[in-house]
């Protein structure tokens, strides 16, 4: 995945981008534009993660993500990242657009589209 991806309609990504350090999520998420369909022919990377949301966000919610912030930062240098955080990810790997829906308790699904 920070080489090649074959090429697909849609990309998953669950539970893989808040493990990694910005500088390899851009290298993922470039190869993945790379690999899927334009937006009118339906592609898209749809990403399971985190989204921090520390004004907004449910107290038990929020409790839990800074939780697995701090695991993440000890474990394995990754992070949880804010929605301007991730929007800033998704314009320098060269997408247009995204949509956050929140469905998953503290985790959110991320459509990312070329
Ligand atoms: C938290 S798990 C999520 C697994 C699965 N997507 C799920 O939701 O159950 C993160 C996965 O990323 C893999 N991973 C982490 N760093 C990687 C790397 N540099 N190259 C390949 N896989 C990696 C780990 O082996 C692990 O399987």
């Amino acid at each position: 995945m920070f080489q090649a991806i074959p090429s697909a309609d849609a990309l998953l990504l669950k539970w893989i981008l808040h493990e990694m350090t910005d500088e390899d999520c851009l290298k993922i998420l470039k190869r993945c534009r790379e690999a899927i369909l334009s937006k009118e022919k339906g592609g898209k990377v749809i990403i399971i993660d985190i989204v921090l949301d520390l004004q907004g966000g449910k107290p038990e919610s929020v409790e839990l993500q800074l939780l697995l912030d701090l695991q993440l930062m000890v474990d394995v240098n990754g992070k949880q990242r804010t929605e301007s955080e991730w929007k800033k990810l998704f314009e320098d790997s060269g997408f247009a657009s995204y949509k956050i829906t929140n469905v998953l308790s503290f985790r959110s699904v991320i459509e990312v589209f070329p």
